[in-house]
């Protein structure tokens, strides 16, 4: 009897156990687990503290330690990346917007006051090449990308604030995943063109002391003057040098934001981003400026890249020396160079 006792405690305790864990086994897999995660770790306090907390490795830091590979994902939150937070939400959006509307306030009070830059004299009715079909294809290619390159890169700037009100989050997360392609994919021919953009002029754009002279009177826009200049006058080389450097610079901090961590570390990445922003908002401003001169600012002038060849006058108004090496160049009796408009 007594076995038989001791035998049905051990059935009991065994029937007990498989109902406990019968019972309990789904109710635990249906609920959130019961560990406390951060009990053992930290808590959001800690963090908060950890944030607050003054001298070197602490204010503004919250670092751990991760099971990846990849150890920078163990720095959270750290006083560099706070510092890049501002300059991307607040002082971008000011480089930006001085640069590129105090550039377009400049320009449309600078033609109310002096108007389009014409041709004195008027129209020979005679051309003379300026630029070969390569150089135009080069500068339209260079230009075209430059354009998608700079409304897709205001687009990252500014579009969550300006443009997500207007068309909702779906459209602008839409529209913004094609900007970002375009971005990505134009870069390589841009890229391309400002290379062969320092080919093709840099003979023609190294500075001299014509160009000390023409800046000292002016050049040919400020005032009614017309400082000789050789093939580029001093404005025309600046921007010459700004889309070289510009480019260059936007090229290779570019291609560092593309291909993060290849090379480079955080405040690599951080650096990148912040020269290729601001870089990127003062060359937009100086292009406004260039295309302003080559389109209503100066009679003339849109020839040069559109058909390639500029009238006689226009050429000695504004760039005489180079008019005449052109005409010297031509052998007495022949004008292949100089040729009549239709
Ligand atoms: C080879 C040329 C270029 C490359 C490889 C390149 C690449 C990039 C990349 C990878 C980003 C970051 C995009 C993101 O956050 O997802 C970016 C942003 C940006 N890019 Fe470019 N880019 C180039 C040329 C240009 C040019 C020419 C401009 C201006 C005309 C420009 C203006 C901008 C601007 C304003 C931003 C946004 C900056 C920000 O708010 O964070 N980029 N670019």
């Amino acid at each position: 009897m007594a076995k038989l006792l001791a035998h049905a405690r051990y059935i009991f305790g065994a029937l007990a156990l498989m109902l406990a864990v019968a019972v309990v086994a789904p109710a635990q897999a249906q609920q959130p687990s019961q560990v406390n995660p951060t009990a053992s770790s930290v808590n959001e306090q800690k963090l908060l503290d950890a944030l607050q907390a003054p001298g070197p490795g602490g204010g503004g830091t919250i670092s751990g330690r991760v099971s990846i590979p990849d150890a920078k994902s163990g720095t959270l939150i750290q006083p560099a990346g706070q510092t890049w937070r501002q300059f991307h939400e607040v002082t971008l959006h000011w480089i930006g917007a001085i640069a590129i509307l105090g550039m377009l306030a400049i320009l449309v009070l600078f033609y109310l006051v002096r108007g389009m830059v014409k041709i004195e004299g008027g129209r020979t009715g005679r051309t003379v090449v300026r630029f070969n079909a390569f150089e135009r294809f080069v500068h339209w290619m260079t230009a075209t990308c430059f354009v998608v390159l700079a409304l897709s890169g205001l687009n990252i700037t500014f579009g969550k604030r300006l443009l997500m009100p207007m068309f909702g989050p779906d459209s602008f997360a839409t529209w913004s995943q094609w900007g970002k392609y375009a971005h990505n994919y134009l870069s390589f021919p841009f890229t391309i063109g400002v290379v062969l953009i320092l080919l093709m002029w840099i003979a023609n754009n190294i500075p001299n002391s014509t160009d000390m002279a023409w800046i000292k009177r002016g050049g040919g826009i400020i005032g009614k003057d017309h400082p000789p200049a050789y093939k580029f006058n001093a404005g025309q080389k600046l921007i010459y040098w700004i889309v070289v450097i510009g480019g260059g610079l936007s090229a290779v901090t570019g291609y560092i934001l593309m291909f993060p961590f290849y090379g480079t570390d955080m405040s690599g990445m951080q650096t990148a981003q912040v020269l290729h922003g601001s870089v990127g908002a003062l060359f937009i401003a100086a292009m406004i400026a260039h295309i302003y001169i080559g389109t209503i600012g100066m009679e003339g002038a849109f020839e040069a890249m559109g058909t390639g060849e500029v009238d006689e006058n226009w050429a000695k108004q504004h760039h005489s020396l180079w008019l005449e090496q052109e005409k010297n160049r031509v052998p007495s009796g022949a004008t292949p160079k100089a040729t009549p408009a239709e």
